[in-house]
């Protein structure tokens, strides 16, 4: 029997040598595959909701597309106070695995957010901090940052460890750091800056690895509020504090121009020895009765995207570019503003002329793996 089956095989083995080879599809370009080996494309994922079940032999539509057009994931709520620590000595690590255990099966990178902001902490912390010293808050604020930093240390490559610490021109007070918002600053209103440069060392010994950045809206562009920033930065690093990046979340609107000044802001923070970033893109618009979008909105949101990300291939020390969400269907948008249609997906995945926009802008900057060679280089 042994001798009919040796037989069989190699006959089969010359059928197979002779067959022609069928010429293999050429692999689907993605954000991915086209960004420079230099840069990460993210986006923000809701691991509480999208990964839990994820199986990697059959993953949803969703969690496809995620590992196959980004490297770097960004938890858009699971690392949040009120997610991860909703009650005193009481940790909910269960979204936040999800969304390290999807990044480590398909060899992407995670963006820790976010250590200390005002909004999204647990009714605990604001009912506390009603009678905080700056003491206590500074020991609440460090058992947090040292727990929840050293439980994913060497799997986090950027945290935002202070979201949001400046008000806007248009709040009371104007720009300034919220120390009414901010339960932790208001403790420490007396000093909120050495608090704030303690958060940064606490993570750091946390984490020596993870890069360590401030992180906030209406900051891409030179203005008052990234003038307070680049101040605040450098009193920071004055005192030795172990602070690397600076992120521009980009939350962008229609209704509003776009600043043109985002790659000379971008410069000047790079110049203190900083990195930056792109963290957390979207280009939000108001849209028709039909709650759809006009041809022209759509071909300018693809300009605000791409000019963002061109800022960003422009500036060596940009390190990453993150969207807030790659399709409609999981955008934070629609829930706070009375606009819409803001990711670069649509709600059934169909990519948008945005998507095309970021797709050529990072093949142009550089085919694959190599250093970024974007247009404002001098190489
Ligand atoms: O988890 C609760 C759930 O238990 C409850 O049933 C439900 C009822 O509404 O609320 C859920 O909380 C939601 C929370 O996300 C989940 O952590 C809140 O409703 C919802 O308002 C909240 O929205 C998030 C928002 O931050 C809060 O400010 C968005 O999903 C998130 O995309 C958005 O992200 C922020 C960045 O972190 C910082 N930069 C601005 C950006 C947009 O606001």
């Amino acid at each position: 029997m042994r001798r009919v089956a040796a037989v069989a095989t190699s006959a089969l083995a010359v059928l197979a040598l002779s067959a022609p080879l069928a010429q293999a599809a050429p692999p689907e370009e993605t954000l991915r595959s086209e960004a420079p080996r230099d840069l990460k494309i993210g986006s923000a994922v809701w691991g509480q909701n999208e990964l839990l079940d994820y199986d990697r032999k059959n993953p949803t539509e969703f969690q496809r597309i995620l590992a196959a057009e980004f490297n770097s994931v960004t938890p858009e709520n699971d690392m949040k106070w009120a997610e991860i620590h909703p009650e005193p000595g009481v940790y909910d690590f269960s979204g936040a695995d999800a969304v390290v255990a999807f990044a480590e099966a398909n060899n992407m990178e995670v963006r820790g957010h976010t250590l200390l902001w005002h909004s999204q902490n647990p009714q605990w912390v604001v009912d506390a901090s009603a009678t905080w010293t700056c003491e206590e808050a500074r020991a609440v604020l460090e058992e947090h940052i040292t727990t929840v930093v050293s439980r994913y240390a060497g799997q986090i490559y950027e945290w935002d460890v202070a979201n949001e610490i400046f008000q806007d021109d248009w709040d009371t007070g104007g720009v300034r750091l919220r120390t009414e918002a901010n339960p932790f600053l208001k403790a420490c209103a007396e000093d909120p800056v050495a608090l704030i440069g303690d958060a940064f060392r606490w993570a750091d010994a946390a984490d020596p690895e993870a890069l360590l950045f401030l992180n906030d809206y209406n900051a891409e562009g030179i203005n008052n509020k990234t003038d307070a920033y680049y101040a605040l930065v450098q009193e920071l690093l004055a005192d030795g504090v172990p602070i690397d990046g600076f992120g521009a979340q980009g939350h962008l609107s229609l209704m509003y121009g776009f600043d043109e000044s985002i790659q000379e802001n971008f410069e000047r923070f790079a110049a203190l020895g900083l990195k930056v970033a792109i963290t957390e893109a979207d280009v939000r618009m108001p849209l028709g009765e039909d709650g759809e979008p006009t041809a022209e909105q759509i071909a300018l949101q693809a300009e605000r995207y791409d000019a963002m990300l061109v800022a960003c291939l422009n500036v060596p020390a940009c390190t990453s570019f993150t969207v807030w969400g790659f399709d409609d269907g999981h955008s934070w948008v629609p829930g706070v503003f009375p606009e819409g249609y803001a990711t670069i997906m649509t709600e059934e995945f169909e990519k948008k002329p945005a998507y095309y926009a970021l797709l050529e802008s990072l093949t142009d900057a550089t085919p694959g793996k190599s250093p970024r060679t974007a247009p404002g280089l001098n190489r």
